[in-house]
């Protein structure tokens, strides 16, 4: 069975070939194509180009038609940093923060991640996968259709196996593209309080060996901070994930500049991720590497915590990717058209950029470049038809409004 999306008012962000990422300048440009058509057989997009060269319908038995009625057409977000499962909301911390604690206080006092583990160490596997399955059929009719979701919210070894369980179920029972990373080093655990050490041992010798050898982590991250985990546990945990040749997507230069980014990007990690605080050696340590900085504005706008510098970056030459950070304690949304919306208002990123940022170069950070990102033939056909809009630059424009119309995940409208 084909199906042929026509009168597409313009077709957003072609390539005739996947390219790795885009950066710095590039990144000012996309390319599009108006008054088009899309085709697609067996979940994958077979052809696309202008409605005046379309070769119409060979066999219509075979053939369905969407008529896009004047929408344009973008290639699903790629989501590359998220924290979907998750046992319960926190807006108990949401009401302290606007009463004048912050963050790293409610953390100080026992709330924060160590609030969202206890709550998942009581909830069963099932329920954490309704829910999570509840969150990420909301998040497709919102655009995204791939995502990263880390486990970090079970810190023991049974807690941290039951979240990456919840997301291969994810992974078997939706058509979404779902990368799993392993977040064991997320926070130290109360019973752990006064030995970091024996933790990391923990994560190092126990939780990884047993996560690779099942294959329930893609990647693995850790949150190098003040606090929580340094630049020499993020270079034990990475040397050790490298030899199970799993790479590490990090948390790093959210609050302080401590180094863990020349230490990640040292290490072969795929992206690094927050980048709020940016000193000038954590530039030099990304020039030239295979390494994507990610930013995630949703978590700065939710926590009144510095953005990180997108403008430099693409500056000095870099690319930049956007992520959601989509968890219950520092960024309660997975909406990427507001994360859109938030990089050109507040990261003072163009459209275009925003684009390549939420697509393309999220696409690399997840390690799926060659299979989405982008409307190229080969690729998935998971795209997003919007209602008719006047251009492009309307979608991170018009925040809070949802312009998504269809939603087609693997050639299927969801
Ligand atoms: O990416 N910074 C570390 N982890 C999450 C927040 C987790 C939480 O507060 O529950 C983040 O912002
Ligand atoms: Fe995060």
């Amino acid at each position: 069975m084909k199906t042929v999306i026509k009168n597409i008012a313009e077709l957003i962000q072609t390539e005739k070939t996947p390219r790795k990422w885009v950066a710095g300048e590039d990144m000012k440009n996309i390319s599009t194509i108006k008054d088009a058509f899309v085709e697609v057989e067996n979940g994958s997009i077979i052809s696309f180009g202008s409605m005046a060269d379309w070769a119409g319908i060979e066999d219509w038995n075979n053939t369905e038609v969407i008529d896009a009625e004047g929408g344009m057409v973008f290639p699903t977000y790629c989501d590359s940093h998220t924290h979907l499962v998750f046992a319960a909301s926190r807006e108990d911390e949401f009401v302290d923060r606007i009463n004048g604690l912050t963050y790293t206080e409610i953390a100080q006092r026992g709330g924060g991640i160590l609030n969202s583990v206890k709550k998942l160490q009581d909830t069963s596997q099932d329920d954490l996968y309704n829910d999570a399955l509840a969150r990420l059929n909301e998040l497709v009719q919102m655009g995204t259709g791939a995502i990263e979701i880390k486990s970090g919210y079970g810190l023991t070894l049974d807690a941290e196996l039951k979240i990456l369980r919840v997301i291969k179920r994810l992974k078997e029972n939706t058509d979404v593209t779902i990368k799993a990373t392993f977040l064991g080093a997320h926070a130290i655990p109360l019973g752990y309080k006064n030995n970091k050490e024996g933790y990391m041992d923990l994560v190092i010798n126990e939780m990884l060996p047993k996560i690779a050898k099942e294959n329930l982590a893609d990647y693995v991250d850790i949150f190098c901070e003040e606090g929580y985990f340094t630049v020499a546990d993020t270079i034990r945990l990475l040397e050790a994930a490298n030899k199970f040749g799993i790479s590490g997507k990090t948390h790093v230069n959210q609050f302080n500049a401590i180094g863990g980014v020349k230490a990640s990007v040292d290490l072969g990690a795929l992206s690094v991720d927050h980048l709020e605080e940016m000193a000038d050696e954590d530039y030099e340590a990304l020039k030239g590497s295979n390494c994507m900085p990610t930013l995630l504005p949703g978590c700065s706008f939710f926590l009144g915590i510095p953005y990180s510098p997108a403008k430099q970056m693409m500056e000095k030459g870099l690319p930049v990717a956007l992520a959601s950070d989509y968890n219950p304690g520092s960024s309660p949304s997975g909406n990427m058209n507001f994360i859109a919306s938030l990089g050109c208002t507040q990261l003072k990123m163009t459209p275009e950029e925003v684009i390549n940022s939420t697509t393309i170069n999220t696409a690399y950070a997840m390690g799926i470049g060659k299979e989405l990102g982008s409307i190229c033939v080969g690729k998935k056909a998971n795209l997003f038809i919007t209602k008719s809009i006047p251009s492009y630059a309307y979608l991170p424009y018009s925040f809070g409004k949802n312009v998504i119309e269809k939603v087609m995940i693997n050639g299927k409208l969801q």
